[in-house]
């Protein structure tokens, strides 16, 4: 039975390549932080409040303006297509089923404009600065012209974090199989016909470099294209060619997050570490939440992305500030474990556990949440 994000990782283990399971599920080097993202919840425990009529639940919310059924956004994650062909459309037509929002990362594999036909909705889009600006101009601008109605810039890859699983597994973009996977990527026939049928994966927002036709690593390629260079004064370039809300994904202090919104009137911060697959030694995204949003002081919404498997996370989370939460690796093993049923059922999950929270903890209403309703353990950031 799929009762919990849990089984939808097992699911999707079950079903998808090896290859392919760890590129979604990997993080970077030892991935120390990638276990402390959703460990540090665990150290979180809640102060409930007792005999509060609690029969009409509200999670609704709105996030940089627009109305969500839940306070859940499904993070921009490269390549959805490897865990189900289409992945992207798939993802956001659950977004619009739930009533939540659908991040296009621009290294997805189907197209800015692709996603927007096949699943017309009020969709964000996320943007890499790349080293060819015109690239980037041009990526916004069809973000803009297709109707993305937010931008989320990534902040945290310079270059690309090293992901020793993906190393491992000789992964490349796409898939290949090769004497060493053959066998264990025969036995998972499903994945296997679905790839058949569809086109194959690729970026395909970007034309590839002229070196780089066959398959290839997403370091290489990913390193090679990114504009390391980039740096505070590019926001100022980069709010002359977007003019709708603009978040900034992988702030991880109060001084960037400070910056951010008073030098460059930020709409929203989103608290993450990338779901651990950069810089492995960060805290977890939730240890950070605290000091940016006193930081942010209200000037700006902080949303945050890390760890989060349990309604109850998200509770915490909007218990610290947050104004929703970021999810990845749960609405990919959705997709990996079911397509687009699993996205909803994922979403689905989470939606019933806030719910359940809400009434046992004794806040209806998740507007009226603050710090009151959780306990930092005495050593917060974690000790260790
Ligand atoms: C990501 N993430 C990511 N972030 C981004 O800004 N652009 C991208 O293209 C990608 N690609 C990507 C692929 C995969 C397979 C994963 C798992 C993640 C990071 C993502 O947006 C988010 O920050 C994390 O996934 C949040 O952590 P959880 O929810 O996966 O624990």
């Amino acid at each position: 039975m799929l009762v919990s994000i849990d089984d939808l990782r097992r699911q999707a283990r079950r079903r998808l390549p090896r290859a392919v399971f760890d590129f979604i599920d990997g993080g970077a080097e030892d991935e120390v932080t990638l276990r402390r993202n959703h460990a540090a919840f665990g150290r979180l425990t809640f102060r409930p409040r007792v005999l509060v009529d609690t029969r009409a639940r509200d999670q609704s919310t709105t996030v940089l303006g627009q109305r969500v059924a839940s306070p859940l956004v499904l993070a921009p994650t490269g390549l959805c297509g490897m865990a189900a062909p289409r992945g992207e459309v798939l993802a956001a037509r659950a977004a619009l089923q739930t009533g939540t929002i659908f991040t296009l990362s621009s290294m997805s594999a189907v197209s800015i404009e692709d996603v927007m036909r096949d699943a017309p909705g009020p969709h964000w889009f996320q943007l890499y600065v790349w080293r060819d600006r015109e690239l980037t101009r041009s990526l916004v601008e069809r973000a803009a012209a297709a109707g993305y109605r937010a931008m989320v810039l990534t902040v945290d890859v310079p270059v690309l974090g090293q992901r020793e699983r993906d190393l491992r597994n000789g992964a490349t973009i796409p898939p290949r199989i090769t004497w060493r996977n053959a066998f264990e990527t025969a036995q998972k026939v499903a994945w296997v016909l679905g790839m058949l049928r569809n086109p194959r994966i690729d970026f395909v927002n970007v034309a590839r470099p002229r070196q780089a036709h066959g398959p290839l690593a997403l370091g290489s390629f990913v390193n090679s294209q990114f504009d390391p260079s980039v740096s505070w004064d590019d926001l100022t370039w980069f709010r002359s060619i977007w003019s709708g809300p603009l978040a900034l994904k992988g702030i991880m202090s109060a001084e960037d997050a400070r910056r951010a919104v008073d030098r460059y009137g930020i709409e929203a911060v989103v608290v993450s570490n990338h779901g651990g697959r950069q810089l492995d030694g960060l805290p977890a995204a939730i240890e950070v939440l605290p000091e940016v949003v006193d930081a942010v002081g209200g000037r700006a919404e902080v949303l945050l992305d890390g760890g989060v498997r349990r309604g109850t996370d998200v509770v915490k989370a909007l218990s610290l500030g947050a104004r929703a939460c970021m999810i990845g690796r749960p609405y990919l093993y959705g997709l990996g474990a079911a397509g687009q049923a699993g996205v909803e059922r994922a979403i689905g999950i989470l939606r019933a556990e806030i719910d359940r929270a809400q009434a046992l903890l004794g806040y209806p209403s998740l507007g009226d949440i603050d710090r009151a309703a959780v306990r930092l353990p005495p050593t917060w950031p974690l000790g260790d």
